[in-house]
């Protein structure tokens, strides 16, 4: 639930976003300008004039204050593993999962399945003649909700799995037909079994009912605090059959509702629009997620008079332009008990607008609409934090990092061929404002390095290049280390998120070389989400294991217009692998 903005801001964040409103710009530590030209810089006006300045600013800004989210809770569905015949069951829907297997027929049209037997014996044969009217045949993405009395279930919905031996990504799939089926119904209670569950492990049916679950949280999910209108989902309570009892399933069930909740929290954050959710509601956002579970989690929110001090020129270069002050975002999570085994960080960018700065996004297909979502991957990080806050596992600290700006257009703003100096000292000549992201990500990523973790994994959407590579669903993983992406893959098979990994062609750092500076920051079109990592490369410490994800293709749904939380779960089940 993403409320916020200024009105719910904490005072501390206000405070520093007046008097630091003005006082960005671009050059400050670069190598090329005199100290005296540095001191000149920071000589800003007096606080009675920045702070009318401010106000000024906040006035001229698209929020005036009107648009404001509305406050919708997300009531929690109660899931339950239970064994009840499914003939017994009582509620408004019972689901069946079918493979298109378990559609076959013996010679008299009966249902050789015995589940799918026993409904149609208690339905006089009724389920047998209308799932073959409805032309169901079990095939992925077909579902037909049939309504029967004489059952103590109000209807029978069929859902089909395709073929046997799926994925989780297919149970997440029969959750979410199920919430589709659900809503349609205006249904309150619904129970889901497999058609065939026979011969299954203990630990793929633990897997199986929570994909089911997280699939169901996340299909009823819809995001409606702009709507003035809107109905509330109906679905309060969903019952597992056939897939066992006990507290093993029981925990795994809290766990599935734990990653969905923090899931929905990152779409949540990403369909927020930029004048609402602006670099500091984003920061007031990741404090309330530290005080919520403050006995696992930190909060460090940096003003840009600190990230000065830090001397993180590139990033902020990029804020310069934005009357919306940057603030730089570090959560920190550490078990509630026992020892520290490994150290990770998670890298999140957060740019909560990409105008593209004076190399404006011009065009058809440039979606400047939609730069609202280029904080996809700090809403990646910030919704592992709120899942992890929750989960608490052990033996792992976790550092949750953003250099939370916007990329806009003003006389403060860096101009195409300024040479930026990043926090590790390297220069940059920017020959193209609208590849801020990677600026913003090496100071983070020289911060995450020197906070002394093991491994960095950051999420960003830095390049369309990586969209026209991979197309909408899949993101790209680059990384240096087979050991490192072997344990993000296992994480996504579990997770069912779709992810591929791409060279990092080191001969390709040719085209970002500089006549003048360090590096460019960016190369020609061939490989840009190559190029774009390349550069991230050069802001990590040899030591450290390191990779990057461009998620710019899989954290919206364009069909919907919608964002998916992309990232969330895998993250989760990443640093669970790191935990002992
Ligand atoms: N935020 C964009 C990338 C992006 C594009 C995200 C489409 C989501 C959807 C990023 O900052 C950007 O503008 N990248 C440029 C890089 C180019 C200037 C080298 C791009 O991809 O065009
Ligand atoms: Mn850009
Ligand atoms: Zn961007």
């Amino acid at each position: 639930m993403v409320v916020a903005i200024v009105a719910s801001v904490p005072s501390f964040l206000l405070a520093s976003s007046v008097s630091h409103a003005s006082s960005t710009s671009s050059l400050f530590f670069t190598k090329l300008r005199s100290s005296a030209g540095l001191r000149l810089s920071f000589a800003v006006a007096p606080l009675c004039s920045r702070r009318a300045k401010f106000m000024a600013h906040s006035l001229a800004s698209a929020n005036l204050g009107f648009t404001q989210p509305a406050n919708i809770e997300h009531p929690k569905i109660a899931f339950a593993a239970k064994e009840v015949d499914v003939g017994e069951w009582k509620g408004d829907m019972l689901a069946v999962g079918v493979t298109e297997k378990d559609m076959t027929k013996d010679e008299n049209s009966k249902f050789e399945n015995s589940i799918l037997k026993k409904l149609d014996g208690l339905l006089g044969g009724l389920l047998a003649e209308a799932s073959s009217e409805e032309d169901f045949t079990g095939k992925t993405g077909q579902s037909t909700v049939l309504r029967f009395p004489g059952l103590g279930s109000k209807r029978v919905g069929l859902i089909g799995l395709g073929k046997p031996a799926s994925s989780p990504a297919a149970f997440c799939g029969l959750g979410e037909s199920v919430a589709a089926a659900a809503k349609t119904a205006q249904a309150n209670s619904v129970a889901v079994v497999l058609a065939s569950s026979e011969g299954l492990s203990n630990e793929s049916k633990l897997g199986i009912a929570s994909a089911i679950a997280s699939g169901t949280v996340l299909g009823i999910h819809e995001d409606n605090r702009y709507k003035t209108e809107s109905k509330k989902p109906q679905l309060k309570s969903v019952d597992i059959l056939g897939l066992g009892t006990g507290p093993e399933l029981e925990k795994k069930l809290k766990y599935a509702q734990d990653v969905s909740s923090a899931v929905v929290f990152g779409r949540e954050l990403v369909n927020s629009p930029a004048n609402v959710l602006t670099p500091v509601a984003l920061a007031a956002e990741a404090s309330k997620i530290a005080s919520s579970y403050s006995d696992v989690l930190s909060a460090n929110i940096l003003t840009a008079e600190q990230c000065k001090e830090l001397k993180m020129g590139s990033y902020l270069g990029v804020a310069a332009a934005s009357d919306n002050p940057p603030h730089f975002i570090h959560l920190c999570y550490k078990p509630p008990s026992g020892p520290i085994k490994s150290k990770l960080a998670l890298v999140g960018k957060g740019l909560t607008f990409d105008s593209g700065g004076y190399n404006i996004k011009t065009g058809p297909g440039c979606s400047i609409d939609v730069m609202k979502i280029d904080m996809g991957g700090s809403a990646a990080v910030l919704g592992a934090a709120k899942a992890l806050g929750q989960i608490k596992p052990p033996g792992v600290e976790v550092h949750f990092i953003v250099a939370s700006c916007e990329n806009m257009i003003s006389g403060t703003g860096m101009r195409p061929g300024d040479i930026l100096t990043a926090s590790n000292g390297k220069t940059i000549e920017v020959n193209n404002t609208d590849a801020e992201g990677r600026l913003t990500l090496a100071d983070a990523l020289v911060y995450a390095c020197n906070q002394g973790v093991e491994k960095i994994v950051d999420l960003a959407t830095l390049t369309g290049a990586c969209i026209v590579a991979l197309g909408p669903s899949i993101a790209g993983v680059f990384t240096p280390s087979d050991e490192l992406a072997k344990e993000v893959f296992e994480a996504s098979e579990i997770s069912g998120e779709k992810f591929w990994r791409m060279p990092l062609e080191e001969s390709y750092w040719e085209s970002m070389k500089s006549g003048v500076a360090d590096m460019v920051n960016t190369g020609g079109r061939p490989g840009g989400a190559i190029t774009a990592a390349l550069f991230l490369k050069q802001f990590v410490d040899e030591k450290v294991q390191w990779m990057h994800i461009d998620l710019a293709g899989p954290v919206w749904n364009e069909k919907k217009r919608v964002a998916t939380g992309f990232g969330v779960s895998t993250l989760v089940e990443w640093v669970l692998k790191n935990s002992s």
